[in-house]
């Protein structure tokens, strides 16, 4: 059974409960009718509900037992309006301009979700990553213990040894676009948390860079090298080594040669990336030649879950994500 088809079934196991912000779109409708019938999640679709329902019977999605949040005439508006200015009014928000924000439908789907009203939120089938974390991280910002909401992929390489048989986690690859050595740190205990909590990894974390064990100098390998050493602090217990370059962090052989007193290097199942630029170009460039899968990208560290959507994906993404969803509520995540 692939990584998917094993959470799904965890997924139903404790059905929990997913609002869709975008849920007047297409794909999200078509998603919807699957996740209800397979019984993944229960779902809460936010939109004009005429719209919604139209939409759902020209796509033949049975919806019936989804529920339908409209902000502009929901009752929970007003309980909505208040909390959020309770939380931004230090940032100088007035009630009205309050009442304005949270008629979006993310800002309103973030509220249900910080109110404990649903167990996590996927959107951004339509929006931009940036349009949907923002009132993540605004409104329902980090779990106890986590500094900085970061975004990971889990990699399945096909044919490949490295990793656990090619099963890798890769962060940050979508949220912070230049880390500093703290917020390094905090993405690589957040990520070798994450790689116990899904996949039931015994985490190797690698702090990448065009260095290994001091072989480069400058700026750039300082911040690694001071996000290595925070980390270790930190967390003495998680296997964490670097600053190491990309072969030498999975390749058994490299190891030897570049580092061979180190327990990750040649066996690293999670690749801490120094920067935005490269985590994302990272995990594209083996998506895309080494035909890996890549499931994500998915949150890491809110209170609760909140997880994007490519604006290319299909409703069959959706699936997976809101699936994914659905067990990093269970666990945690
Ligand atoms: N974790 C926790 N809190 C955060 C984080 C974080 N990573 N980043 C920002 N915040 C907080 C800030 O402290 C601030 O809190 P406050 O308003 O309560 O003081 C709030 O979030 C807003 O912060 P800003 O810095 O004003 O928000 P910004 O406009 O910079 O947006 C965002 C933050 C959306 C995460 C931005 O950094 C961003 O756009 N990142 C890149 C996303 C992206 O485009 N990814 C690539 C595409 S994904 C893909 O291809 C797979």
């Amino acid at each position: 059974m692939d990584l998917i088809e094993s959470l799904m079934q965890d997924a139903k196991r404790d059905k929990k409960r997913i609002i869709l912000a975008e849920g007047e779109e297409e794909r999200n409708l078509v998603a919807a009718n699957k996740i209800l019938k397979e019984g993944i999640a229960d779902l809460v679709l936010v939109g004009n509900e005429a719209k919604i329902k139209e939409n759902a019977k020209r796509l033949n999605s049975d919806i019936s037992k989804a529920e339908i949040m409209d902000p502009n005439t929901s009752e929970k508006l007003e309980e909505y309006v208040k909390g959020f200015y309770e939380l931004r009014k230090k940032k100088g928000i007035t009630m009205e301009k309050a009442e304005k924000m949270v008629r979006d439908p993310l800002y309103f789907a973030t509220m249900a979700v910080k109110n404990g009203y649903v167990d996590g939120m996927v959107s951004g089938a339509v929006h931009t990553t940036g349009d949907l974390l923002r009132p993540g991280l605004q409104i329902v910002k980090t779990a106890p213990g986590v500094k900085i909401v970061s975004g990971f992929f889990v990699m399945k390489v096909p044919d490949c040894e490295y990793g656990e048989s090619g099963l890798l986690l890769f962060a940050d690859c979508a949220v912070n676009p230049n880390p500093t050595s703290e917020e390094l740190a905090d993405i690589a205990i957040t990520t070798a948390e994450t790689a116990k909590k899904l996949c039931n990894l015994d985490p190797k974390v690698a702090m990448l860079s065009f260095s290994t064990m001091g072989s480069a100098k400058g700026e750039l390998v300082d911040k690694v090298t001071n996000a290595v050493k925070i980390a270790k602090e930190l967390r003495p217990d998680i296997d964490i080594d670097g600053e190491l370059q990309l072969d030498a962090a999975i390749e058994p052989e490299v190891a030897k040669l570049k580092a061979p007193m180190s327990k990750v290097a040649g066996k690293a199942n999670v690749l801490v990336f120094p920067d935005l630029q490269t985590g994302n170009i990272g995990y594209k460039l083996v998506q895309r030649f080494a035909k890996a899968m890549a499931i994500g990208p998915i949150c890491q560290g809110f209170a609760r879950p909140i997880n994007d959507l490519s604006r290319g994906c299909s409703a069959e993404d959706i699936v997976n994500v809101v699936t994914l969803t659905v067990v990093e509520a269970q666990r945690g995540i």
